[in-house]
């Protein structure tokens, strides 16, 4: 597998409305130009948009564990789906689920041909999420999260760790996040086992998030 860059757009005033989809445009532009894979993230309002304009892979952000029906305020697999999602992130650290959801959320991710990045905290949880077989797993320290200090620098044992114990059980692509905002941060991250990197504040938040992202590119080998 290519090393891949996932933005996590979140609900930054910076992804919301208009300037989200033109982060996806960014997205999709610094991943044709690099060659480096890129998958995005929008906030769910916005999926549906950033689908029709973008050919990279669009994710949703958080998708509901529940049946088609009677359920108000939620998003199904069937409906992000239905409009061109390609996946979903699962048991984001601002949005954990209890362990059976996430291993049901993999499961209908499968069944509906959809991809899942589950998100993890450590080694431990990451052994035993993988076990389900999502597509990736994405292990970040929710302490570095947004801290602009990148858990391939302040934590890389996380990251070294991670990937060993899930190469034990599993053949899951781990990819690694939290605080990730250098080109050297991602390059150490690939050097620490990782298949690439989650993050959100560094592109999203950045003065020029074109610039940020071809730079943070750059550090894909
Ligand atoms: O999902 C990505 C994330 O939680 C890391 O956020 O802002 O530290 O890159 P950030």
């Amino acid at each position: 597998m290519k090393h891949v860059i996932a933005l996590n757009l979140k609900t930054y005033e910076e992804s919301t409305g208009e300037k989200g989809i033109a982060l996806c445009r960014i997205a999709e532009d610094v991943s044709k130009s690099t060659g480096v894979p890129v998958i995005v993230a929008p906030q769910t309002v916005f999926l549906a948009q950033a689908v029709s304009k973008l050919s990279i892979p669009v994710f949703a952000q958080h998708v509901d564990t529940v049946k088609q029906g009677a359920n108000t305020g939620c998003t199904t697999w069937e409906a992000v789906k239905s409009i061109g999602c390609k996946g979903s992130l699962i048991n984001h650290s601002e949005h954990r689920l209890p362990f059976f959801q996430i291993f049901e959320a993999v499961e209908k991710a499968k069944q509906m041909g959809l991809q899942s990045l589950v998100c993890t905290t450590n080694a431990m949880e990451s052994k035993a999420v993988s076990v389900s077989s999502p597509s990736l797993i994405a292990v970040e320290p929710p302490e570095l999260i947004g801290s602009g200090i990148s858990v391939s620098t302040a934590k890389p044992e996380i990251v070294s760790n991670t990937v060993k114990a899930v190469e034990s059980v599993s053949r899951v692509p781990v990819l690694c996040g939290a605080g990730i905002t250098t080109a050297i941060d991602v390059k150490k991250s690939i050097e620490l086992g990782a298949s690439g990197v989650l993050l959100a504040s560094a592109f999203t938040k950045a003065k020029n998030p074109k610039e940020k992202l071809e730079e943070l590119a750059s550090g894909v080998p």
